[in-house]
This record gives structure tokens, C-alpha cells and sequence, in this order.
């Protein structure tokens, strides 16, 4: 994900220096080279050699020593840059910065860097509230510095409030959407993932495989390319993803209702959810019991088909469809994307046992309107959901 990429990690005094430690880990294991920048301050909670042994680069405290190291002495940190992080930052490098200081190593490299910057503050709430500190983090936005608001919640210093900085997981995902082309700027993306469930009684339900995976790695990717995401999923096991809004549903009906409120919204919609094709057509208010017959027939009832309303109501919306398919892949798919009037339909070849439900890889094949098709080799869900967002930004800008 952050294959050579640069990321300059500054670390600034306070408490939260240990988070520093853990999305020092997660930017290293995402592929991304670091160089960790530490103040004076922050040596006081971790020491260098963690970052050092971490990061595998030497650890920058020293303003004048940096100069004299010949290995790095030509080699601004700054330059290097494709991103500086400041994780935690603290009033005191917030308020440097925006007075225009630069009077140490981090400070410096703060001003000279042309890279995004992106502070995750982390303080005591009154500091937090102070209007000195408020105005500071203003004026920096307004130049153009990137920040993540700290959380609420218990202090270090005893209070309770808004101070924590976030989970290293929600900086790296900010770090992503910085250094992620922002192609998809200014779209909203409806997603649908996960399987539907249909009651049969209190206790029991119809449902499927779907783990949701492939519709919130698309969602994940949507918001890091810089779109508004509305997430509509089924029951799934999974992270909500940083950025996303996520609209929890249980039954196709209920899915139906939601996509349908908020399809205004959308530029684009994407139905990756494996929505039930039938309901038990009673649902039976009481947990049904075992009775002496040696067979129960159930009986069905059709369920929406959201993905056909869709094509018969969208407006300029671009239309992306799911086909999961154990035969006659290409065949069933393309009278699935002219039947529901698709724009794109991402064939699913879920007989293997390495794509489709439940697992961490796909195998698709993606069938345009045109006619045209192409056949994306096994990729990691992630990979397969930037591959169509691609392709769907394309749709979306052709000029682009
Ligand atoms: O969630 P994972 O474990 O990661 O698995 C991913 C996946 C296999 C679920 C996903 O890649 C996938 O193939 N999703 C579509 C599953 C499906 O229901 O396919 P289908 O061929 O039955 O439906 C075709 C399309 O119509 C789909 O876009 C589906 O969302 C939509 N549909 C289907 C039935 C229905 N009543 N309403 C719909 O909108």
C-alpha cells in the first residue's frame, strides 16, 4: 500500500509517544521507508532505539548532528518526503509552527518541507480547548496542513475529554488517503456488501457465505481516492472503514428501503452485497418446533431485486453491478448487465475456492456496456476493489 513511499514520522512530547511506536510498525509492514524525527521532549518517553530498531533508519534528534552525519548530510529530510506525519503533536509543536519557528530538527523540517503534512494532536483537553491552541490549528488548516481530531475519552493527565490521539490504525488510514491519487474527489459512492439475512422465526435465519469483504475494501478504497462513501451493509464481522459512512441492515427489504433513500445522494453505486433472492414467505413469531413429520417444506417468497429497480431508476448515476456465478460466467453476467441496465458488471467466479465469498482474494472478470471486456488475474480484495475504482474513475472522467 505505501510502496516507496517516504514518510518522515515526527514525534513530539507527550504521553501518546507509544502510539508512535505502533504506527511507526504499521507504515513499515504497509511498505512505506521512515524516517523518525524526534524532539528533545519526546526522547523523555520512548527512546530512539525503539524507532531506530523499528524503522531500520537511523532516529533524527539533533538539529546540528543531523548536519554532521555524513551519511545524511547532504540528504534533506524534508526533500525526501512524500509525507511528514507528526504523531503525537503538541501544542508546543502546533504552536511553533504556526508562529513561523523552526528552532529544532522537527520544527525545521516542518518548515521546509513541500510534502503533505498531516498533525494527529494529542494534549489535555483544556489545552485542547484553549483558543490559543484552537486559533493555531486553524490558521494551519487554512495553509493547508492536514489534521486528525484526537479522540474523547480518559486522559493521562486524569481529565476526561477530548485530547487522545486516535488508534495508529486511523492515522495510517489518513496517511493512505493522503498519499492515494484524489481521483475520486467530489463523487459519492453507494456500496452494498455483505450477505441479507431472512428470518424464518426468532431464532433462525436464510442467509449466505458473504463476508462483506469485497464491498467494504471497496468502500476503503472509495473514501482513501477522496470520495464520500455511504456504506450499506448486510451483517458482517468487520472494521467499519476510517472515513465511511456505514448504515447497518439486516434483510434485503431493509436494503432495498436504504439504497433507495439514499440513491440521490450517489454518483455512483456499486452492489457488491450478495442480496437473498427469496425470503421465507411467514415468518413464524415463534420458534418453530420439531414436529413428527420427517420432512417441513418452506415456502418462498421473491425479494426485491434492488440491482434491476436501480437500473430502471438511476439518473446519471454510473450503475456497477456483481454477478456471482459458479457456470457460464461470462453468459449469465452480460444478461445480468443488460437485463438490470448496468454501466459495469464485475463477473464473479465463486466455484473457485480462492475467489468470491469469504475469502481474502477474487478473481473477476469486469464486462463493460460496449461489448468489451477484460479479465483482472487473483488479487488480494483490496487490490481487485482499486483495480475497478480505476476503471470506474475512468467511466466517470473520461478525459481525465
Ligand atoms: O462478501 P465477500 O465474502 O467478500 O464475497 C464477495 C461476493 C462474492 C459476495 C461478491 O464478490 C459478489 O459476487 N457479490 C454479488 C453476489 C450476488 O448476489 O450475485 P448475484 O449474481 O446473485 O446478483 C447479481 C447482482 O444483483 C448483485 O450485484 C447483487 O447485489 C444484486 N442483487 C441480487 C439479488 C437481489 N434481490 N437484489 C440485488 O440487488
Amino acid at each position: 500500500m505505501l510502496k516507496e513511499k517516504t514518510i518522515v514520522l515526527g514525534v513530539s512530547g507527550g504521553i501518546a509517544a507509544y502510539k508512535a511506536v505502533e504506527l511507526l510498525r504499521l507504515f513499515v509492514k504497509a511498505g512505506a521507508e521512515v524516517f523518525v524525527v524526534m524532539t528533545k521532549s519526546a526522547c523523555e518517553f520512548v527512546t530512539p532505539l525503539t524507532f531506530q530498531t523499528l524503522s531500520g533508519n537511523p532516529v533524527h534528534t539533533e538539529l546540528f548532528n543531523l548536519y554532521q552525519e555524513r551519511e545524511i548530510g547532504h540528504i534533506s529530510l524534508a526533500d525526501r518526503a512524500d509525507l511528514v506525519v507528526v504523531a503525537p503533536a503538541t501544542a508546543n509543536i502546533i504552536g511553533k509552527v504556526a508562529g513561523g519557528l523552526a528552532d529544532d530538527l522537527l520544527s525545521t523540517t516542518l518548515m521546509a518541507t513541500k510534502a503533505p503534512v498531516l498533525f494527529v494532536p494529542a494534549m489535555n483537553v483544556n489545552m485542547y480547548e484553549n483558543p490559543l491552541y484552537r486559533a493555531n490549528q486553524e490558521k494551519l488548516a487554512g495553509f493547508g496542513y492536514h489534521f486528525l481530531e484526537p479522540v474523547t475519552g480518559y486522559l493521562a493527565c486524569g481529565w476526561e475529554g477530548k485530547g487522545k490521539m486516535p488508534e495508529p490504525s486511523a492515522v495510517l488510514e489518513q496517511a493512505l488517503r493522503l498519499l492515494s491519487p484524489q481521483d475520486l474527489a467530489g463523487e459519492t459512492l453507494l456500496v452494498t456488501a455483505g450477505p441479507t439475512r431472512e428470518e424464518l422465526d426468532p431464532v433462525r435465519y436464510l442467509s449466505n457465505y458473504s463476508s462483506g469483504k469485497m464491498g467494504y475494501a471497496i468502500a476503503r478504497a472509495a473514501y482513501q481516492r477522496g470520495a464520500r462513501v455511504i456504506l450499506v451493509s448486510g451483517p458482517a464481522a468487520l472494521p467499519v472503514p476510517c472515513g465511511v459512512e456505514l448504515v447497518k441492515v439486516v434483510s434485503a427489504v431493509q436494503m432495498r428501503e436504504t439504497v433507495m433513500d439514499r440513491l440521490a445522494e450517489a454518483t455512483v453505486v456499486i452492489k457488491s452485497a450478495a442480496v437473498a433472492d427469496y425470503r421465507p414467505a411467514v415468518r413464524c413469531g415463534q420458534k418453530i418446533k420439531k414436529g413428527p413429520a420427517e420432512q417441513l417444506d418452506l415456502a418462498l417468497e421473491k425479494n426485491p431485486d434492488i440491482l434491476a429497480e436501480l437500473g430502471e431508476r438511476k439518473m446519471t448515476q454510473l450503475l456497477v453491478g456483481f454477478a456471482a456465478e459458479t457456470a457460464d460466467l461470462v453468459e449469465n453476467a452480460r444478461k445480468k448487465l443488460e437485463s438490470k441496465n448496468l454501466d459495469l458488471i464485475v463477473a464473479n467466479d465463486v466455484s473457485r475456492s480462492d475467489a468470491g465469498f469469504d475469502v481474502d482474494t477474487n478473481a473477476v472478470r469486469l464486462l463493460y456496456r460496449d461489448g468489451s471486456s477484460e479479465e483482472l488475474p487473483l488479487l488480494s480484495k483490496s487490490e481487485v476493489a482499486w483495480q475497478l475504482l480505476d476503471r470506474i474513475a475512468r467511466l466517470r472522467k473520461p478525459t481525465a
